[in-house]
């Protein structure tokens, strides 16, 4: 049994949470960063996991691309979907569902929403500007759900 987790970060989180996941999955696992390159050869793996981060709404183009260019052969795996995210809630819930195709959340062993982070001095301008007004805080946040990376992690585990 092998696993890859296909992954796009803009500041490191889904990085850091695609790592600590990495580490719950039983068998072989190999991380791949979406945004170094978006060639990617499924057959070799039986189980897929993709995940991105949502940046004003939305996840990042790459995951989206990668989804419609690859529905069948993501059809064909065990796949699972995540998220980093700072909603949570039901909110969250509709980032993730807007975030990957029907047919992928039909289809997905796991689905996950893992949180998210502010850091501050990882942010550009514009973001930092963004998030003090949007969040109205200035200080660095860590809202990573261990939790819902374990449980994503079991249903992985069990598929
Ligand atoms: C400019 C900006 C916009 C964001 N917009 C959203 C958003 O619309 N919804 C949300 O839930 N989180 C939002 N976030 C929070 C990110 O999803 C969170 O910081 C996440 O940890 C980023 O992961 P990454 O470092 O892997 O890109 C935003 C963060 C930034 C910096």
């Amino acid at each position: 049994m092998s696993t890859l987790i296909i992954y796009a970060t803009k500041y490191g989180c889904t990085e850091k949470c695609a790592k600590m996941l990495s580490e719950k999955l039983q068998g072989k696992v190999e991380l791949w960063n979406l945004k170094e390159n978006k060639t990617i050869d499924f057959t070799q793996y039986d189980k897929i996991i993709l995940g991105g981060s949502i940046h004003m709404g939305k996840i990042q183009k790459e995951v989206t691309e990668l989804c419609s260019k690859n529905l069948n052969q993501l059809k064909d795996k065990k796949l699972g979907l995540f998220i980093c995210c700072m909603r949570e809630g039901d909110t969250a819930e509709t980032e993730l569902n807007s975030s990957f195709p029907q047919k992928l959340l039909d289809h997905a062993v796991a689905t996950g929403c893992f949180g998210g982070e502010f850091i501050f001095k990882k942010m550009n301008f514009i973001d930092k500007m963004i998030i003090k007004k949007v969040a109205n805080t200035n200080k660095d946040t860590s809202a990573i759900s261990e939790e819902s990376i374990y449980r994503f992690g079991q249903s992985m585990n069990n598929a």
